[in-house]
């Protein structure tokens, strides 16, 4: 039988699943991911491999486990990935889409009260004693009814957002994408607009779009000199979307109001961060995905990738199904 390495310890569903199906499965039992070397070294002994955003398959990797039939990512996202060229060598990638979509927009969602009522700052301050007296000037919030949300690539998790938004603000919605989101033009009344109206109009700028040469920097010094100096910036997507350094600039120097970020670069951010020291600025440590419902799911359709290609030939979510005629 087809052996499979989980890189990490996922939900047991994924090794449950796999094992019931006959395949011989390998975890990867440490609380940290592979060095390079040993993601090789455990790969070679595998014909498929159940991995996530800390593996980087490289082409380096690729070239020395080109044995390899699946890589099933664990996640939506897969910029670790060096999709072409597993292509080019015939293996099959597949990935997590829609399960953790609710789970990604609840965080954005949370990140955006967090940081409109300065809730993780003023936690700081109660646990370093400073919560003295009721405040009547000071930790003000801004209120969020009426709002124009702005978002960097509608799809299913940003519509998942921009009905919450919608829902709990009344919030107008505008996007950027390369292409039209006709059902959420319906659903939502968003409108479609070039990325400099997004910067220009939006009150807050949401980021859900995949990493890519396009979007690596994206938000970098000039778009946040296009945003309102009342803007809130949100980043669920991946961390290099943004310029970090160009991020804190605007906010010190009022160029906008706020940032949220699930997401950083590089990850773990330094605990010494000037970022995480502001007051209108929520960082979290890439939970987008954190709920046992949405790792389930994910732990779920990445086996159920590996058994699809190995006992019938389909790997349901599959991201470059150019594969096959390599
Ligand atoms: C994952 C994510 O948990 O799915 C994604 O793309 O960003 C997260 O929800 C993480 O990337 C592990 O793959």
């Amino acid at each position: 039988m087809p052996k499979v390495l989980l890189t990490r310890e996922y939900p047991p569903i994924a090794k449950d699943l796999l094992t019931k199906e006959g395949f011989e499965v390998n975890s990867w039992p440490e609380h940290r991911p592979m060095t390079p070397e040993e993601l090789v070294a455990n790969s070679k002994k595998a014909d498929a491999i159940l991995c996530t955003i800390t593996d980087k398959i490289t082409p380096e990797f690729l070239s020395q486990c080109s044995h390899l039939k699946v890589i099933a990512q664990f996640g939506v996202g897969y910029d670790n990935i060096n999709v072409p060229e597993a292509t080019k060598y015939g293996i099959a990638v597949g990935n997590t889409p829609g399960v953790l979509t609710d789970a990604t927009a609840d965080t954005a969602f949370a990140l955006l009260l967090s940081v409109a009522r300065k809730t993780l700052y003023v936690h700081k301050q109660i646990l370093a004693g400073q919560w003295r007296s009721f405040e009547p000037n000071k930790r003000l919030g801004i209120e969020l009814k009426g709002k124009t949300l702005g978002i960097l690539g509608l799809g299913r998790i940003g519509t998942e957002l921009a009905r919450r938004c919608k829902g709990a603000y009344s919030m107008n919605i505008l996007y950027h994408n390369r292409s039209k989101n006709s059902e959420a033009e319906k659903e939502l009344g968003a409108k479609l607009v070039s990325f400099d109206d997004l910067l220009r109009q939006s009150d807050i700028i949401s980021a859900h779009c995949a990493l890519t040469t396009e979007t690596r920097g994206i938000f970098n010094k000039e778009a946040f000199a296009k945003m309102k100096n009342t803007a809130i910036f949100i980043n669920t997507a991946r961390g290099p979307v943004h310029n970090e350094e160009d991020l804190y600039e605007a906010l010190v120097s009022n160029k906008i109001w706020g940032a949220g970020l699930d997401v950083t670069n590089p990850e773990p951010m330094n605990a010494d961060n000037p970022l995480l020291s502001m007051e209108n600025v929520a960082v979290l440590p890439h939970i987008g995905s954190a709920t046992i419902e949405a790792r389930t799911g994910m732990a779920r359709l990445a086996a159920e990738n590996i058994i699809g290609f190995f006992k019938n030939g389909i790997v349901p979510n599959i991201v470059n199904p150019e594969y096959k005629t390599f």
